[in-house]
């Protein structure tokens, strides 16, 4: 009797467990209270449904299948019926009696304070493992910068030896991992750069004195709007930093083969271009000279068949000159005789007086003398003509040679005359010039395109410069129209073969490549100035000793 009062008065829970079935077969009335169930609630039912934090389900589970059951003081926590958790310090024992074995649970409820504390130990040891379970270093500082806690992570990577960790001497600890750094006083800056109190988080990048590279993350740590500390991550990026210096590397040396395909490939195409151009180019000049030397045999070949008659017709003509002046001579003599005559005798000459009379002997006399002299200048003009076109195409001298370049500028100007005459007045600036190295044919082909071009830019009536000049490198002739003008879109085009503004049959395009080309040949150049609607300049500069190098003959 005294003995129940006794229990019932004590704090104590006590419960009788069936050890083959875990069911509940006896509550003292404390037990009751505290948990707060009727006896009804609770016979029957399996310990573990009050029992039921998951190491007291692994203990039960292990004392069903027949292990140990035996456990001094150790926390358990009970499901109260109001939903609520009462920890307690529990002892199991197992009794025996007529036979049967029973399960003796004792637990005593931990006071308040024990609760809040081994809760609050429940907690630090959750956070502790959530701590342990991530993969980087993770150190927590005070404001003050001591240190606050770390994870095993954070001492495996700085290697912080045990004995270090037990001493508990932070300053110790901050010198081991400055340790690690060739500069440490940059170190040193670097930490004292993140301050402990800041709002703002922070990243950099550490370099290792073994090698390795870590990440340091920091941001603040609050409690309760309040910055306590700071919580510094560090991570190992060695690995991942190889592997990208590695990307970086075979990056660098894909983009290096690839730069070097394109410039092997870049010039490749520049060779097939130039190959190119120089093939039309070729073709271009084979074409021309082909005409070239096409007008030139004709024009050699007209002015070899006009020379041979010219050369009698002149020397008859001075015969025919000469003859006629005795002739006339002659006539003069017979005119004194008949004065001297018997003038029954001159009767007889009448006729022949009326005859010249009538012929107009006296103009004849005169003009005989003035038709012989006209044809002597005409056949000059013939002459002049056919020396011009000898001059013109120089057939067989394709060759370098010595030459007047006014000759040549001459001899063209005759040959285009029939294009210019009726469009521009031809005015000439010549300087003084000295023979130049050059085709001469080549040359004269080059100014006759330009002297076309002008006649062809001029609208109506024009003027046509041709100005020369030198200096002791090199000879010029500009051939300046006061024509139509390029557009300026026109003008980088000009030089291309077949680039014509002409219409259809009226020009082929290819006169100014043409000029290009032989001016190259001499390692000369043509520049060009053309303002719409005022004119054009055309400059040709010609090396003065051009290829080959020979020196100029000394007599013309
Ligand atoms: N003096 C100039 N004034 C204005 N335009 C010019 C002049 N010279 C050349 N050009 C322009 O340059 C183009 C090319 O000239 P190029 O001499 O190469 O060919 P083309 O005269 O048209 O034909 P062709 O093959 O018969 O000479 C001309 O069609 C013309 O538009
Ligand atoms: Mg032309």
């Amino acid at each position: 009797m005294h003995d129940s009062l006794l229990l019932d008065q004590s704090r104590e829970i006590l419960l009788l467990v069936d050890p083959a079935t875990l069911a509940i077969c006896e509550v003292s009335k404390p037990g009751l209270r505290q948990l707060g169930y009727t006896l009804e609630d609770l016979l029957g039912r399996p310990i573990t449904d009050i029992e039921c934090a998951l190491s007291d389900l692994f203990f039960w589970d292990e004392v069903r299948q027949g292990g140990n059951a035996n456990i001094t003081d150790t926390e358990c926590s009970y499901l109260c019926s109001n939903g609520q958790i009462l920890l307690a310090s529990k002892t199991v024992l197992r009794v025996e009696k007529d036979g049967t074995s029973w399960l003796v649970i004792r637990a005593e409820p931990l006071e308040p304070r024990q609760q809040a504390e081994s809760e609050l130990a429940s907690i630090s040891s959750r956070l502790q493992a959530t701590l342990e379970a991530t993969a980087e270093g993770i150190l927590l500082l005070d404001r003050e910068g001591n240190i606050l806690n770390m994870n095993q992570c954070f001492s495996r990577m700085w290697g912080i030896p045990d004995e270090l960790l037990a001493r508990r001497v932070d300053a110790e600890a901050f010198a081991f991992m400055a340790s690690f750094f060739a500069d440490q006083e940059a170190y040193q800056r670097n930490l004292a750069a993140i301050h402990l109190d800041s709002d703002l988080e922070s990243f950099d990048t550490l370099e290792l004195t073994d090698g390795r590279i870590f990440e340091r993350r920091s941001r603040p740590a609050r409690h309760a709007e309040q910055i306590i500390g700071r919580v510094f991550s560090f991570s190992d990026a060695t690995e991942r930093k190889a592997i990208e210096q590695q990307l970086l590397n075979q990056n660098a040396r894909l983009e290096e083969v690839v730069q070097q395909r394109t410039a092997a490939l870049s010039q490749q195409l520049a060779a097939l271009t130039e190959s190119n151009r120089k093939l039309e180019e070729a073709q271009f000049q084979l074409l021309q000279s082909e005409k070239l030397a096409s007008i030139g045999q004709l024009a050699a070949g007209v002015a070899h068949e006009i020379n041979n008659p010219i050369g009698f017709i002149n020397s008859n003509l001075g015969t025919l000159g000469d003859y006629v002046e005795s002739l006339l001579a002659i006539d003069a003599a017979y005119a004194q005789a008949q004065h001297a005559l018997d003038p029954s005798v001159q009767l007889a000459f009448e006729p022949v007086s009326a005859l010249k009379t009538s012929l107009d002997y006296a103009f004849m006399v005169d003009d005989l003398r003035q038709l012989i002299k006209e044809s002597r200048d005409g056949l000059e003009r013939v002459k002049t003509i056919v020396r011009d076109l000898k001059d013109f195409a120089r057939v067989g001298s394709a060759e370098w040679a010595w030459a007047d370049i006014h000759q040549g500028l001459e001899s063209t100007l005759n040959i285009v005359w029939n294009e210019l005459k009726y469009k521009a007045t031809v005015e000439r600036e010549y300087g003084t010039l000295p023979r130049v190295h050059c085709i001469p044919s080549q040359l004269n082909q080059v100014f006759m395109n330009l002297l076309v071009n002008a006649a062809h830019a001029i609208e109506g009536q024009g003027v046509i410069r041709v100005r020369t000049g030198c200096n002791d490198k090199q000879v010029w002739v500009e051939v300046i129209d006061t024509g139509i003008g390029i557009p300026p879109k026109n003008i980088n085009r000009i030089f291309d073969p077949f680039f014509t503004t002409k219409a259809l049959g009226k020009g082929t395009g290819l006169g100014l490549s043409l000029a290009w080309g032989i001016v190259q040949r001499h390692r000369g150049s043509i520049e060009v100035q053309s303002e719409p609607g005022k004119g054009t300049t055309f400059k040709v500069l010609l090396p003065i000793g051009g290829e080959p190098a020979e020196a100029p003959p000394s007599s013309q």
